[in-house]
């Protein structure tokens, strides 16, 4: 009896068990099938990544036909009846005979349709494992009715947004009303195909961003996307002659994680990758209109140009040869009404004496009203048509593939809108009249003694380069270092601060490449108006103390020069400039050219610079790869250490002034700047150093790092193209490892303090001492509230000037 019991209980545990797998839910539903809400009903796909079935939004009871991801079921990517909700749960999707789907209430009403009847030949409805729900026409593959067509807020791999310019079908996403309601919402994002091809995100019909332009290989206003495009490759349509479609969509290679683009209702476009490991959406991508720095459509207005690392300036400025259209709007902080020129242009009938001047790492502007033409093959047919066109106020490339050889053109002759620095390698090449090339003037007010010791010196210097040896100049030069020279001087190594010289740009300074009596200096002319009040009094002692400063890591201090407009800072020139040129260079060669004994020579060589600076009572502020200069033996030598306070008010304040990504987080969180700051700044470096990967272009890297460091999977973090570290791994492991403690946020908990910059030292000297565990890094995504980034001078490759000489395409992030 009890036996039989207990077989009984058996075989009814067996049938519960085995249930789920005698009945997997089905894909399809077949002619006259139903879903009941009441039931629970849901299509499931193959793969089992998607489900379809009945579902309430946030804390709304209305009920609504969606689509989600299976491992997150509350990510609803696509809503049958967005404006139509059920109010209880007797809701039924029926594919009827006329092979429609359409979406029952309790009275059996229709609510929704599919709108479209498939007629005898439709055989199934089918959720796919690309996520598509589709009508088939019998077997074959062309689908009667698909939701790919009808996208809700989300993009998913193979969907597409954009025209068909036949049939004048668009995709587009929409937002959702609020997070509980899935009804159209106020936020848009669609492909626009006036000018060249770009996605556009408008609130109701006022644009509130762009992505820039289409450049061949991604959004020009995206350029972290080139970051994961092999694992989600793009693909745009449109940019060949006669179209009969623009679109824009991308793929997913196989074996890539799940990955979405979606709208939210508050008007942020984002890339989400699914993490499996943590079972959290992971952002890649993330912008829109709220952003607080450049991103905000128009922002500075008609010529104005928005520089994300240019906080005191609220972010905006002029294009070169331009000028606030209002002053006083501007001290407002009004800047939509943008700014005007100088100088008129003189161009009448072809005839013309106007020049361009280059503004590069650009995000180009609105092209809606451009003329644009995709069959130019170099730029410089695009300058010659833009020159003979008097209403032709700027141009560019339309197409970067080509490397070297850009290729179309895109011609403006209404106002340039919407511009703004990235780092991306596109140039806009702006019409200036020629008084806009002339050098720059001279003081403007030189004091007798300044005059003198000028005429003086370029007496000396003229009789030097007459009758003189090179050798006698430089033991002059020798003489002179760490003293304040003529400007006289510094226009004669730059030539006159010739454009060719330019070997880098920044938000607060021009770095030109000086030579005189063979030899050769990196010359750092700051902008002059971006220089706080105190910064200007300081300039002496502070570069006083520069020059005190002689560490064989450090860059050197040789000279500067203070002269009526002119604040100018020589360092000397480092042959193989810096750090970032290599380890996120886009060529695997140039990569591999510092290899792992190198790499971990100079992470060595930063750290012991650092912890110099600091026993000699200085906190660097701005570490970061474009800081970093290598010499001619590859020795790291800090560079722009202190010149960071000339742009500074106070140590605490608020509106102070860094790189993204490499500042601290109670930094930005409370304002605290410590030694420890510079510790934090030193962790990211390694890790940058050892991955190859940008700090800002991938801003979970932190947390990346400390995950695979976990499971030893040290290889795993290390850049592929700098080759196998054979015997150094165990020493990389260990590096990774310190910098892990470096990024250590000491808020958790005070033993998670950050090492002291002399301990890095010991520790990276030392290979067997016990380091301690690190414990995992807090994302830090951007400022607190209070805080606002800016870099002090140096954007790294935003701004890289591509002037015509060689060295020229080189960063010399000074
Ligand atoms: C829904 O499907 C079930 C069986 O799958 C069937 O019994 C029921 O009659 C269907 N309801 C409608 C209204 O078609
Ligand atoms: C979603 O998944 C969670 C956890 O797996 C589960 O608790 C919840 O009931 C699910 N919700 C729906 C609507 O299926
Ligand atoms: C469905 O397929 C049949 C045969 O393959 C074809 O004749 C018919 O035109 C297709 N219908 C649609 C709407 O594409
Ligand atoms: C919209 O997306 C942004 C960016 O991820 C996020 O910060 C914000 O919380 C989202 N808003 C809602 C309501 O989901
Ligand atoms: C393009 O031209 C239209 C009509 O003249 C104008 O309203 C709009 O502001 C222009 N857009 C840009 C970006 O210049
Ligand atoms: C100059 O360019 C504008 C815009 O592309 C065009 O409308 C105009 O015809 C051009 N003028 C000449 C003289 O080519
Ligand atoms: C530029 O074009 C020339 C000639 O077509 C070609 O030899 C060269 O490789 C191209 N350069 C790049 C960077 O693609």
């Amino acid at each position: 009896m009890r036996q039989t019991s207990q077989l009984l209980l058996l075989l009814f545990l067996a049938c519960i068990l085995l249930l789920p797998i005698q009945a997997p839910a089905a894909d399809k539903l077949q002619k006259g099938q139903n879903l009941t809400d009441s039931g629970g009903d849901t299509l499931v796909s193959a793969g089992g990544s998607f489900t379809l079935g009945f579902f309430s939004p946030g804390v709304s009871t209305k009920r609504y036909v969606g689509i989600w991801f299976s491992v997150s079921n509350d990510t609803v990517y696509w809503v049958a009846n967005r404006d139509q909700p059920l109010v209880d749960k007797s809701g039924m999707l029926v594919f009827n005979d006329a092979a429609t789907l359409v979406l029952l209430d309790g009275a059996r009403r229709t609510v929704w349709s599919s709108d479209f009847a498939g007629g005898t030949s439709a055989s199934a409805a089918q959720l796919l494992d690309s996520g598509n729900l589709v009508v088939r026409n019998g077997s074959s593959v062309a689908y009667l009715w698909q939701s790919f067509d009808y996208p809700s807020d989300t993009l998913l791999p193979s969907m597409k947004l954009g025209k068909n310019l036949w049939t004048g079908t668009e995709w587009q996403l929409t937002s959702w009303r609020s997070a509980d309601d899935p009804s159209p919402g106020e936020y848009r994002r669609t492909l626009e195909t006036k000018g060249l091809p770009e996605l556009v995100l408008w609130r109701g019909n006022v644009k509130t961003h762009r992505s820039g332009p289409y450049n061949g290989l991604y959004f020009n206003g995206v350029p972290e996307a080139s970051t994961y495009m092999n694992m989600y490759p793009l693909h745009v349509t449109g940019l060949t002659a006669r179209p009969t479609e623009i679109t824009y969509g991308y793929t997913a290679v196989p074996g890539a994680p799940l990955t979405r683009v979606v709208v939210n209702h508050t008007g942020v476009a984002e890339r989400l990758v699914w993490n499996a490991d943590t079972g959290a959406w992971i952002s890649f991508f993330s912008r829109g209109a709220r952003d607080v720095t450049c991103d905000a459509y128009g922002k500075c207005g008609a010529f104005g140009l928005c520089d994300p690392e240019a906080a005191l300036s609220g972010f905006c400025g002029c294009l070169p040869g331009f000028r606030p259209a209002s002053t006083s709007a501007w001290q407002m902080k009004q800047y939509v009404g943008g700014c005007q020129r100088d100088a008129v242009l003189e161009c009448r009938a072809g005839k013309t004496t106007d020049r361009f001047k280059v503004v590069s790492g650009v995000k180009l502007p609105d092209t809606q009203n451009a003329t644009v033409d995709i069959d130019v093959a170099t730029l410089e047919e695009c300058e010659a048509r833009c020159y003979a066109n008097c209403s032709c106020l700027a141009y560019s490339a339309a197409d970067i593939r080509g490397g070297g050889n850009r290729s179309g053109c895109v011609l403006w002759t209404d106002a340039i809108v919407d511009l703004r620095l990235i780092d991306s390698k596109q140039d806009l090449y702006l019409r200036l009249s020629k008084s806009e090339f002339g050098g720059p003037s001279v003081s403007v007010f030189p004091t007798w003694i300044i005059i003198g010791v000028s005429v003086a010196l370029i007496i000396i210097l003229v009789l030097l380069a007459f009758w003189f040896s090179t050798s006698i100049g430089q033991l002059i030069l020798w003489l002179l270092e760490g003293h304040a020279v003529c400007l006289c001087i510094i226009r004669k190594a730059t030539g006159n601060f010739s454009e060719e010289n330019i070997i880098g740009r920044g938000g607060f300074s021009d770095v030109y490449m000086g030579r005189l009596f063979g030899r050769e200096f990196a010359v750092k002319r700051l902008i002059r108006v971006r220089l706080t009040d105190k910064g200007k009094q300081d300039f002496k002692r502070e570069v006083k103390m520069m020059s005190t400063l002689t560490h064989v890591n450090l860059a050197k201090l040789l000279y500067h020069c203070r002269e009526g407009n002119e604040w100018i800072l020589v360092y000397e020139y480092m042959e193989n400039k810096s750090l970032n040129r290599y380890i996120f260079a886009e060529q695997n060669e140039d990569r591999s050219s510092l290899n792992w004994a190198q790499r971990l020579e100079i992470i060595h060589g930063i750290a012991v610079g650092v912890e110099y600076l600091h026993g000699m009572g200085f906190v660097h502020r701005d570490l970061k790869p474009g800081n970093i200069l290598l010499s001619d033996t590859w020795k790291s030598k800090i560079a722009d250490f202190t010149t960071a306070k000339l742009f500074i008010e106070e140590e605490t304040d608020p509106t102070v002034v860094l790189t993204p990504g490499y500042v601290a987080p109670e930094y930005l969180s409370e304002g605290t700047l410590t030694i420890k700051c510079d510790v934090y700044s030193f962790g990211v470096v390694l890790l940058e150093i050892v991955t190859g990967t940008k700090r800002t272009g991938m801003p979970t890297l932190l947390v990346h790092a400390w995950e695979l460091w976990n499971r030893r999977d040290i290889e795993g973090l290390l850049d592929q193209a700098v080759g196998e570290p054979g015997e150094l791994l165990s020493a990389l492991a260990r590096c990774i490892h310190i910098a892990l403690l470096c990024v250590q946020n000491p808020h958790q908990s005070p033993e998670e303090d950050r090492p002291s910059m002399s301990q890095v030292v010991a520790m990276l000297t030392s290979t067997n001492s016990q380091l301690r565990m690190p414990s995992k890094p807090t994302a830090n995504r951007g400022a607190g509230p209070s805080v606002q980034l800016i870099s002090d001078d140096t954007p790294g490759p935003s701004t890289i000037s591509r002037s015509a000489s060689p060295a020229a395409n080189a960063v010399y992030d000074s």
